[in-house]
């Protein structure tokens, strides 16, 4: 449709039509079972049958059958036949399941993060879908809050480039292609500072902190050319988001240019009652539309209030106009108004879902994703004829694909598979049981390590130890990070046995591993990484994938830490050598993190050597430095190295992190190889918010670049 066309249907749509359109509900109140509905979720919104028919969206519907007939059925009920939006929670893969966004933020590989997308758009798109609440651009620092493995993680620079690649995955150049989908950042915004990394809490943080580390992904993703921002639970300058004029008009439209669909996360409209700043829903429905929420998912007090509120001149008919507007030229970009049913097609559904070269690519993203931590005396890769031992609850289990996974089956997933189809030689496993979820009450495996003694020939044991996937995500906050009790007692009696013992940790966030370090030879970080996790993991372990991975987020050494994050503030009493008292530092823990942003190991060995700094002008694309250093493998094995860029401004008005990751590279190395590898530091890399603008500030800078936030080769420069 032209977009004449558009503001043409717009004018003839009534109110009811036009707050439908304004309004999300899940599936079921479509469909058939209304008589159900009605005395059920409907009546308890105050919502009427016919209401359902100006419906303008659903969300985790699935299925190219499902899909075609409940959009005929939608179609022939509204009154103007405008299709509907079917949107989803596609956050790593919907049938190819790739690792978790944490895992793949570890990659530190954008195209990989593209490619990733773009086979979630495809499988998505043949199953009906349109768009997908993803990515989540929330900066994270707190490992309790379960959502960090939904983020990329704690750094800006990082997160900006794994979400705008994203974006461009899932919507590619055009999002009314067969193979694309629409995609929504979220949750905007900084909802990743929840305090004390309690899910839906508070959020109280500095202007300065909010603009230069929280907003900065969603900014990328905004310049990626995102069709829809979600909003957060948490209050912003206590606020709640998805009434916070500053936030949404101000910040997201004013500034940042944002023309597309914001919609509200579930029921968040609702829940301004509860935060106390509205006293009832109409009130709510007031905030949100003043904010410029476009859509209200799931909860109906914009279908409830808005016309009372126009007709008592509280709200201008002029907002819904402008909020129906936006929706209806998004459905007119996806193409609906053409092809309602756009790229859903039952057959291909077939073809495409889990197909070999999705597999492949799930397979290589989750072996990028895998951070080795620990490879004392090199025991890893493991020796072709080691006699190898398997043990602990992730050892054959499925429940490795993290959250958000609509898979049908995992059983390709598990480490026992992977390692078979390597031939791994296990000569005896032991203590395998499944770990229970504490989201369901049963917090830790059995106390079986007298079966370990099964063991007793083995020269090695892979132990399969984290977390159950129920506890991360949503509403998973947790206090204790460390692993259950008789995981970590089975960590211990096998390296009693004089085992050498391969930790492979199944997590959802930084565990609190610093109490088994000293039972283990090796610990390899393996998330929750999707379908193709087994075979991955035993790649890694058998050596056909050298691994590369780089935490994307600190460990810390214990919870106390928390939280504890690479690009933290100077202090004005820093820590100079031992810890001592009156100065910043915990008299019974180093202020270190047990691994910091940006460390894993290799099986190579990479040396940097050579760091040079030029002053180098260009007024066109803003460069003022250029940086070049020399990265030799100094090692047999060829590698993938991650070559990090960071600096540090010494002084300034405001006061600055120790140091900020500004750029990274990957490059190949073959054995013994050197390449020299250079970076352009540019005036807008040198800036920050100074508590009123974005500024450059002349003076002396520090100027890192090496292989994690910790191991850095510094030159300083005057500009
Ligand atoms: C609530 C979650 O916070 C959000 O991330 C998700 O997209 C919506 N539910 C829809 O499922």
């Amino acid at each position: 449709m032209t977009d004449k066309q558009i503001r043409e249907l717009l004018a003839s749509m009534s109110l009811e039509e036009k707050l439908g359109e304004m309004t999300q509900m899940a599936p079921n109140f479509f469909g058939t079972e209304d008589s159900v509905d009605l005395t059920g979720p409907m009546k308890q919104m105050n919502l009427r049958s016919e209401d359902v028919a100006y419906l303008g969206s659903t969300l985790n519907a699935f299925g190219a059958e499902k899909l075609i007939q409940m959009q005929k059925e939608h179609m022939a009920r509204q009154p103007h036949h405008i299709p509907l939006m079917f949107m989803a929670d596609v956050i790593h893969g919907l049938k190819t399941i790739y690792p978790i966004p944490l895992a793949m933020g570890c990659s530190f590989d954008t195209g990989l993060m593209e490619e990733a997308a773009a086979m979630a758009a495809r499988e998505s798109a043949v199953t009906g879908v349109h768009l997908t609440f993803s990515p989540m651009a929330d900066l994270v620092r707190d490992p309790r809050w379960g959502r960090v493995m939904e983020s990329p993680g704690e750094d800006p620079v990082l997160n900006a480039r794994m979400t705008e690649a994203a974006v461009r995955g899932y919507q590619g150049d055009d999002i009314a292609a067969p193979d694309r989908i629409a995609s929504c950042f979220k949750h905007f915004g900084g909802y990743g500072a929840s305090e004390a990394g309690r899910d839906y809490n508070t959020v109280d943080i500095s202007d300065g902190t909010l603009r230069e580390f929280y907003l900065t992904a969603y900014k990328a993703a905004v310049d990626a050319g995102a069709a829809m921002a979600m909003t957060s639970f948490n209050t912003i300058d206590r606020i709640p988001a998805s009434g916070n004029k500053k936030m949404f008009r101000k910040i997201l439209r004013e500034e940042w240019g944002f023309d597309g669909v914001a919609i509200t996360d579930f029921s968040a409209i609702h829940e301004m009652i509860a935060h106390g700043i509205a006293a009832d829903g109409k009130e709510a429905a007031r905030y949100a539309l003043e904010a410029g929420a476009d859509i209200e998912m799931m909860s109906a007090h914009y279908l409830n209030y808005a016309r009372e509120l126009i007709e008592e001149g509280k709200v201008d008919i002029g907002l819904i106009d402008e909020a129906v507007l936006r929706i209806l030229q998004l459905k007119n970009k996806l193409g609906l108004f053409e092809n309602p049913f756009k790229g859903a097609d039952p057959d291909k559904e077939k073809e495409v879902h889990l197909c070999k070269e999705h597999l492949e690519l799930a397979r290589r993203a989750a072996a990028r994703s895998i951070v080795l931590l620990k490879n004392e005396g090199g025991l890893l890769p493991l020796a072709k004829d080691a006699k190898v031992g398997l043990a602990g609850p992730f050892a054959d289990s499925v429940d490795v694909l993290g959250g958000w996974a609509f898979a049908d089956s995992a059983e390709r997933a598990t480490l026992l598979n992977g390692l078979k189809e390597h031939g791994v030689n296990i000569t005896a496993t032991a203590m395998t049981q499944r770990m229970g979820a504490m989201q369901r009450g049963i917090m830790d495996v059995e106390d079986q390590t007298a079966e370990l003694t099964a063991l007793a020939d083995c020269d090695v044991v892979i132990a399969g130890v984290g977390e159950h996937p129920e506890d991360t995500g949503e509403s998973a906050s947790k206090t204790v990070l460390r692993l259950s009790h008789n995981q970590e007692k089975m960590l211990e009696r096998l390296h009693d046995m004089g085992k050498k013992v391969i930790a492979v940790i199944f997590s959802g966030r930084p565990m609190e591993i610093r109490p088994v370090l000293p039972f283990c030879d090796a610990v390899v970080q393996a998330w929750f990484l999707g379908i193709e996790a087994g075979p991955a993991i035993a790649d890694v372990l058998c050596g056909d994938v050298n691994p590369s991975g780089r935490l994307s987020m600190s460990f810390p050494q214990t919870v106390g830490q928390v939280p504890v994050y690479y690009n933290h503030m100077n202090t004005g009493r820093p820590l100079a050598g031992k810890p001592h008292r009156f100065v910043s530092c915990y008299l019974d823990c180093p202020n270190e993190p047990l691994f910091p942003f940006g460390y894993g190991l290799s099986y190579s060995e990479y040396r940097y050597s050579g760091l040079s700094v030029e002053k180098a002008v260009d007024a066109e694309d803003g460069t003022m430095l250029k940086v070049s250093v020399d990265v030799e493998n100094v090692s047999d094995v060829a590698g993938r190295e991650t070559i990090q860029l960071y600096i540090h401004d010494v002084v300034a008005s405001v006061v600055r992190p120790v140091k900020e990751l500004k750029d990274f590279v990957q490059v190949d190395l073959g054995a013994h190889e050197k390449k020299t590898v250079s970076f352009k530091v540019t005036r807008e890399m040198l800036s920050y918010w100074n508590n009123q603008a974005r500024v450059f500030e002349p003076g002396d800078f520090e100027i890192m670049v090496g292989h994690s936030s910790e191991e850095l080769l510094t030159a300083r420069v005057t500009l």
